[in-house]
């Protein structure tokens, strides 16, 4: 059965005999009253990303298995960042717009900097999402140094990255890109000093999340054109019409699509089913979270 509102009664008899939730987003909470009508689920199989806000207390007091699809989820957010950073490297984003409002034609002093070779990419945040542009930068000509405090210095070289402290990957990348997850912790991790870090003409990526970001100062920043920046994702979502991001002309604005979209959408399909296979079949899930799995993932 396919159910949009725990509470509607025409669902109680099913809900009440149900094992096994498939969700997405946009599903009700498994709260206290969703667990009062299901007492007998078992396993949650979430067809997209985060489960944070989807299972409440009841549920994981009582042992429930839940699996996620955020692992799926990350590959679009590495494409659209792999995408953005050799656009970055090339100055695409500035050259496109002075050839579009000034008709500026390229010239040998404007693009000495400029290039993929050897130009210095930080990540921040050995995340799935992380990972998993790490494993896409591969073949490229990059030097590529990520942040993370639970990460090792053997384990960032295997991925084929140097570990850096977060300030220094700052003060020391043409490119950086965020992928952490958006924690207490996380809250404004680029706040108006580190931000001021990154060296004069350095491109700033976050498909994170905006609370990640003091956003003033960002646009500060990007008001002064130091630096510039592709940003998926902001404090507020959709960002207020008065926001200066929307008209800074180095500024590469898109609305949250660096996710899964549109024949995405099938790929965390897939994985809930093949997780249900796996279940049925007596084998461990590939992608169960556990709940002390949430205070350091997003
Ligand atoms: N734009 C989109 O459409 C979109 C889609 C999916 C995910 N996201 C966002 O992308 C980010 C990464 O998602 P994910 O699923 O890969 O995350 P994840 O759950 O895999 O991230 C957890 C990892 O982040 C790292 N981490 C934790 N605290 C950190 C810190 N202070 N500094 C650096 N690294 C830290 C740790 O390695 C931890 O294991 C999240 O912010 C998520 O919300 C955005």
């Amino acid at each position: 059965v396919c159910v949009e509102d725990f509470a509607d009664p025409r669902h109680r008899a099913a809900l009440a005999d149900v094992e096994v939730l498939i969700t997405g987003w946009g599903c009700p909470p498994l709260d206290g009253a969703a667990a009062a009508l299901m007492p007998r689920l078992r396993v949650v199989l979430h067809a997209a990303g985060s489960v944070r806000a989807l299972i409440g207390e009841e549920f994981w007091e009582r042992g429930l298995i839940v699996s996620s699809a955020a692992q799926a989820n990350a590959l679009p957010v590495a494409e659209y960042t792999l995408a953005a950073i050799l656009f970055a490297a090339k100055d695409a984003f500035g050259a496109r717009e002075r050839y579009r409002t000034r008709h500026r034609y390229q010239h040998a002093a404007e693009t000495a900097r400029i290039g993929s070779f050897g130009r210095r990419v930080g990540l921040i945040g050995a995340s799935r999402v992380g990972r998993r542009v790490l494993d896409l930068l591969r073949p490229f000509d990059l030097a590529v140094s990520v942040s993370d405090p639970y990460l090792g210095r053997a384990e960032a070289r295997d991925l084929g990255a140097r570990l850096l402290e977060l300030d220094e990957l700052l003060a020391t990348s043409d490119i950086v890109s965020l992928h952490a997850p958006d924690l207490p912790e996380t809250r404004h991790l680029l706040d108006r000093r580190r931000l001021a870090l990154m060296p004069d003409g350095a491109v700033f990526i976050n498909t994170a999340r905006g609370a990640l970001v003091d956003e003033p100062a960002l646009a500060d920043e990007l008001e002064s054109g130091r630096i510039s920046a592709v940003l998926d994702v902001t404090a507020a979502e959709p960002l207020p019409a008065d926001s200066p991001l929307y008209r800074l002309p180095n500024v590469f604005l898109t609305p949250h699509i660096a996710g899964s979209l549109g024949n995405e959408l099938a790929r965390l399909g897939q994985t809930a089913i093949e997780e249900l296979d796996r279940y049925r079949s007596g084998l461990p899930l590939n992608h169960q979270v556990l709940r002390e799995d949430l205070a350091r993932t997003a």
